[in-house]
């Protein structure tokens, strides 16, 4: 069974080793199998200046092995929507409020690809960043995306706002655009990848209490 780890600052210690797998396969994933080699580290370990304590990580385990994961980052902090590509936001101001949401950094690990398939890691991970957002009170998510990513949202019934046409980024055509957060989007999501069930495992540090709880 797939689970998908909400790891953050608070509880980062008790995911130490499973940090560490998925930083290696970050870098294997886009160092190695797309060739960003800007990315390229010494020790084998992808991490960025965004990979700190604001970032949240979700992080997909199958049987205690790193399947897949994604990265999510309040726009009111440096992300690299704000601080590197600003100049894809053509339309408005690039998103600075804590309930837009970036999204970066979304992999499965090759083995675990299946595409369309039903109840993938894949899916696991969309449902759990919808699950994610609506849990800490967002009410959008995305960034910076490849345009290969639109027909899946649209397949999700996800509202997706683009804030800029797409531009040429290391050869893949590439836009900003935020997808609106709801329980819609979230149904639409779990129809669609057969995930039906929460995916998501929070094991907050104590004393952590989210925005939407104290609501
Ligand atoms: N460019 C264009 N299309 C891509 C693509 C890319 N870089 N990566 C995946 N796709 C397409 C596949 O062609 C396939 O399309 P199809 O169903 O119409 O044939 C579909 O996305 C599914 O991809 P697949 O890899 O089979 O399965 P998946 O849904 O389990 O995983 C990714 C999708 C993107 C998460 C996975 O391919 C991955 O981890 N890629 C490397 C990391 C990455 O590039 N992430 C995106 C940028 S952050």
């Amino acid at each position: 069974m797939i689970h998908v780890h909400v790891v953050e600052k608070g509880n980062a210690d008790a995911y130490a080793s499973v940090l560490e797998q998925y930083h290696r396969w970050r870098h294997l994933i886009y160092v190695e199998e797309r060739g960003w080699s800007g990315l390229r580290k010494e020790d084998g370990l992808e991490r960025d200046q965004f990979d700190n304590e604001d970032a949240t990580h979700l992080i997909a385990l199958l049987e205690g092995e790193v399947a897949g994961g994604s990265r999510l980052i309040p726009m009111s902090k440096p992300t690299l929507l704000s601080e590197v590509f600003p100049h894809l936001v053509e339309r408005g101001a690039v998103p600075r409020d804590p309930d837009a949401i970036d999204w970066t950094r979304m992999f499965v690990v090759p083995a675990h690809r299946l595409g369309r398939r039903p109840r993938s890691v894949a899916g696991a991970m969309f449902c759990a960043v919808m699950e994610y957002c609506l849990a800490v009170g967002a009410t959008r998510v995305g960034g910076i995306m490849e345009t290969f990513w639109l027909p899946r949202w649209q397949e999700f019934g996800w509202t997706t706002r683009p804030l800029g046409l797409p531009q040429d980024v290391a050869g893949a055509m590439t836009l900003a655009a935020f997808m609106q957060v709801s329980e819609k989007a979230l149904a639409g999501v779990r129809t669609a990848t057969g995930w039906h069930e929460s995916v998501l495992v929070w094991h907050r540090a104590p004393g952590l209490v989210r925005r939407r709880e104290v609501a």
